[in-house]
């Protein structure tokens, strides 16, 4: 057999490399890639050994009922997870150190620990991290000491499995970072590629043997010595990401995979002295610091998984020295952008070389969706020509490369949440069949973004005081209820 050469492996994607180099190429990481003693090679094919056991093949239904999924009682976690904890599987909790993650399982598994009929879940904590008595003190914080949590300060995979694997199993297990964990026979130090995936192997081989739910803590790392939680995605039934700005103090919980339920389901909360409680409606947490009026200012009605989230977009186009002009993203793809301002500058005219252009998503939020185009591009005419968009005005459309906007999903929904919250009018895409009208909105169909800029502008002259129509009612009432 050929001697094994050691293995170079990204600690950020955990792709292998013949050599070493200071970018990863299968995932664009820098200085990410470290030397992993090789493992031992798995052997050619099956070669004549034992026969194997023969498969019984079963039909689609079957008579044993799904099992029950443990609810939290924590709406916004119960909600993100697809509707509760499903017994045997494992999911991935992924974060930035110190944004929550252990202030958010202790809460769950206490509320676990304290919730149901049978007098609860049997919930076990096990932090590689922190020592029993700072978790004491966490929880004592969080008014939940008194709640049945079992706790262990431990690292050694081997000693865990041990513990774990009991004819009475518990019912949900958290593993506090999984980074921490070691598998004894690899000599790679904790933290590793080929750490995380062992030790993420045999809690998950467990969990699935013994039907507990396993939670496992991935600290997301910007240098490289330690693996990030991208390597387990594929190993876990269920990512969820935990993001939000340090110096705010919402926290958006995210699903970015879930075999049991949808993804791009969100939860919100909110960091406090006495931990994360829940925002049920974070349409007025993140529009609460805006004020109306404002160039460059534009509330989009997003979709969050099944949710409406209401958002300020905010731009600010000034002049740049010469040079190249600078383009600064908080809570979109800068890609994105990229298109919008070409679009912009090729299909309307408007000159924006020689500007520097930032886009914030107020609050924390970041957007994924399309739909969120025009309100960008609202946003950017706005702050570029100075007028302001109409603060009772939600925008909402996707913006195709020639100009032309396009239709969105879930408008009805997105058209509701903005009535509610005080909104009368909305720009959005044209629609063939006749749309279902919502009361308390009026609706402007823009069919190209010619038509966006041609709006604004106009809001513009009616606000001077020309004669004309002041398309875009620029005198009415600002929304009511924030
Ligand atoms: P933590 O859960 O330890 O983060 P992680 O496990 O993701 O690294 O939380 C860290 C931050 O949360 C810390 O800066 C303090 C803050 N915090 C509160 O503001 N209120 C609280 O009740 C708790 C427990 C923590
Ligand atoms: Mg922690």
């Amino acid at each position: 057999m050929a001697k094994a050469a050691p293995r170079y492996v990204c600690q950020a994607c955990g792709a292998t490399h013949n050599k070493w180099s200071g970018r990863c190429e299968a995932c664009g990481a820098w200085n990410s890639i470290t030397e992993e003693a090789p493992r031992e090679a798995a052997p050619k094919g099956l070669g004549g050994g034992a026969k194997g056991r023969k498969l019984d093949f079963v039909g689609l239904t079957g008579a044993a009922e799904a099992a029950e999924r443990r609810l939290t009682r924590i709406n916004e976690f119960d909600r993100v997870t697809g509707g509760g904890l499903v017994p045997g599987s494992a999911v991935l909790i992924g974060g930035d150190p110190g944004i929550g993650k252990s202030t958010l399982l202790l809460q769950v598994t206490a509320a676990l620990a304290g919730a149901g009929k049978d007098g609860g879940a049997r919930c076990l904590y096990i932090s590689g991290e922190e020592a029993v008595e700072q978790i004491r003190m966490r929880a004592r914080r969080l008014g939940v000491a008194q709640t049945a949590v079992g706790l262990a300060a431990a690292t050694n995979v081997r000693d865990i499995v041990a513990s774990l694997d009991e004819a009475t199993p518990p019912d949900v297990v958290v593993v506090d970072s999984i980074q921490t964990m070691y598998v004894d026979v690899l000599d790679s130090a904790p933290g590793t590629v080929a750490q995380v995936r062992a030790s993420a192997a045999e809690l998950i081989r467990l969990a699935k043997r013994r039907g507990f739910a396993l939670l496992l803590v991935g600290h997301v790392t910007k240098e490289g010595t330690i693996a990030g939680p991208r390597v387990l995605e594929h190993m876990v039934d269920t990512v969820l990401y935990f993001e939000g700005e340090r110096g705010h103090q919402f926290r958006i919980l995210r699903a970015v995979k879930n075999r049991y339920g949808p993804t791009d389901e969100i939860g919100v909360f909110e960091m406090t002295e006495r931990g994360l409680t829940e925002v049920p409606n974070p349409s007025a947490l993140f529009l609460a610091e805006r004020r109306g009026n404002v160039t460059g200012s534009v509330v989009f009605p997003g979709i969050e998984g099944t949710r409406p989230v209401l958002v300020e977009i905010q731009a600010l186009i000034s002049p740049s020295p010469p040079g190249s002009p600078r383009r600064a993203v908080v809570g979109w793809d800068s890609a994105r952008l990229a298109m919008v301002l070409a679009v912009l500058e090729t299909r309307c005219g408007l000159a924006l070389a020689g500007y520097d252009v930032y886009l914030n998503v107020a609050g924390g939020l970041r957007i994924g969706e399309p739909a969120a185009d025009l309100a960008v591009a609202a946003a950017l005419v706005s702050s570029r020509s100075n007028v302001p968009v109409p603060d009772s005005m939600v925008v909402f459309g996707e913006i195709g490369l020639s100009g032309e906007i396009r239709a969105v999903a879930q408008e009805e929904q997105r058209l509701k949440e903005a009535a509610k919250l005080g909104f009368a009018e909305a720009v959005l895409p044209p629609r063939r069949q006749k749309r279902p009208a919502v009361s308390g909105m009026k609706t402007r169909e823009i069919a190209h973004l010619q038509d966006l800029v041609a709006l604004i502008a106009a809001a513009g002259q009616g606000e001077r005081g020309q004669p004309g129509r002041a398309a875009v009612g620029a005198k009415t009432a600002g929304p009511a209820g924030r």
